[in-house]
Formats: C-alpha cells, sequence, structure tokens
C-alpha cells in the first residue's frame, strides 16, 4: 500500500538527530480508570518525576521508585482530572517532592506550570506546552522525542470538551498549534486509553485521528458538540479532591 501523505495540519520540521540521552520513561496503568502515569528518570542522577499519579497507585508507584533507586522530584498533574483522584499531595508527604500542574489549575501545587517553562528531569529539560481546552488548565510535556499530551490529545481521540470549563475551539487550536507542530515522528503519550492504546505519533495522529484530521476548527467544534457522553464515575469527588492535591479525606474513589 502506498504511503498517504501528511496532511496539511501536520507542519512540525523533521526531527534532528541526537544523542539518545539519558532519560527514560516507563508507563503505568491504572486499569479502574484507565489512566496512564509516566515515570520518568536520568539514568545518570538518577532524579524522576511521576506525571498524572493516581492515589490508588501510590504503594505500587513508590515501591517501584524505591526499586530503581530513584529520587522523585515532582509529582505533575497534567489538569485537574474528573475521573480519579491524584496521588499529588501522597506523593508530597511519603517523598517530599515537590507538586506542580498547569497554571490555573489546582491552587495546593508547590509550582503552576506555565507554557514555555522548563520541568527538569535529572540533565533532561522538559518542555512545557499550555494545552487548553478539556479544561483551561491543561498542560503537555514535550522532550526530544516525545510528548505526553494529558487529556488533550488521545490515540485516535481527544479529550471531551463538555466539562470542566472545556472549550473545543481552545483543544483544536492547542492540538494544532502544539502538538501537530512537532516533529511528525514525535511519541505521543496519552493520559488516558480506553482500548488497550499506549502511545503513537504526531504523524499517526495527524492522519488517522478522526476527531481532528482533516477538519476544520468550525467542523472540530461542530462535532465536539455533538458528543453526548455519560459524565465520569467519581466527578463529584474526584474534582473537589484534585483541587486539594488528592489530600481531601472525604474522597473515596480508590
Ligand atoms: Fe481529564
Amino acid at each position: 500500500m502506498q504511503a498517504r501523505a501528511l496532511p496539511i495540519l501536520c507542519s512540525g520540521a523533521a526531527m534532528h538527530e541526537g544523542k539518545p540521552g539519558s532519560l527514560r520513561l516507563r508507563q503505568l496503568v491504572d486499569v479502574e480508570s484507565s489512566t496512564i502515569s509516566y515515570l520518568m528518570w536520568d539514568s545518570e542522577t538518577k532524579e524522576a518525576i511521576l506525571v498524572d499519579p493516581v492515589r490508588g497507585q501510590v504503594a505500587r508507584d513508590t515501591q517501584l521508585i524505591s526499586e530503581l533507586a530513584l529520587t522523585l522530584v515532582a509529582a505533575v498533574d497534567t489538569h485537574v482530572h474528573a475521573d480519579h483522584v491524584t496521588a499529588a499531595g501522597a506523593l508530597r508527604d511519603a517523598t517530599g517532592c515537590l507538586s506542580m500542574s498547569g497554571a490555573g489549575g489546582a491552587p495546593c501545587v508547590d509550582r503552576a506550570l506555565a507554557h514555555g517553562d522548563v520541568v527538569q528531569v535529572g540533565l533532561t529539560q522538559l518542555r512545557v506546552l499550555s494545552t487548553p481546552g478539556h479544561t483551561p488548565d491543561s498542560i503537555s510535556l514535550a522532550g526530544a522525542w516525545f510528548v505526553l499530551t494529558g487529556d488533550a490529545l488521545l490515540v485516535r481521540g481527544c479529550g471531551r470538551t463538555d466539562f470542566q470549563n472545556g472549550d473545543a475551539g481552545a483543544l483544536y487550536d492547542s492540538i494544532t498549534q502544539h502538538i501537530f507542530t512537532l516533529p511528525p515522528e514525535t511519541l505521543v503519550y496519552p493520559g488516558h486509553d480506553y482500548r488497550g492504546h499506549l502511545v503513537s505519533t504526531v504523524a499517526e495522529e495527524c492522519m488517522y485521528n478522526a476527531r481532528i484530521s482533516g477538519k476544520t476548527r468550525e467542523a472540530f467544534v461542530t462535532h465536539m458538540r455533538s458528543l453526548v457522553l455519560p459524565l465520569p464515575k467519581h466527578i463529584h469527588e474526584a474534582v473537589p479532591a484534585n483541587l486539594a492535591c488528592g489530600d481531601d479525606p472525604s474522597a473515596s474513589t480508590d
């Protein structure tokens, strides 16, 4: 079969070649909420960050961090989640790490991340991309060969925009201006997956993501507004708990 040309939305320049570097990445799945957490660490300095940690998985995650002899320096949430309670507060208490999330999100964090900020993981710098739309505070984290997209861009899908001040137009702008402009071979690591996908690439999503591929902004907004989706099971407990970094004892979704 002949390879298809990249659609016009995919405007990223080819990735320059470089050393693979010392950053390591491990995916950790919470089956109940279909959340994918990301443990990233520097193989030389052993400093680590955990992105979108789930409170019910603290024992699993801290055991892995201990077994790998890592020092957790930050727990980072890509946004205020509606479907699970973050482990940011629990990890801060257990390890002394900082908690971080997108600016305008949870007020309890030690560091609010804005577009262009850098999150340091040992010798590696991750760039913060402001990617609102699913929620106003949503961020993505870009490394040299990958991007963690939270719930902005999912594999063959995207985050919903019908609650938590979601904005379909803003999501279209975030995906097309900040994610699809990355080099086509950039690996896309989503915050959730419900069908067993764990990773994709910018080129694949540009071409095959039916939510947005080839769509105008107007068509995307119309499509998102037409979706009728049930509320997440734990939204009423999870959102208030996550605004408190998961420290709200009345939340019991674990
Ligand atoms: Fe979300």
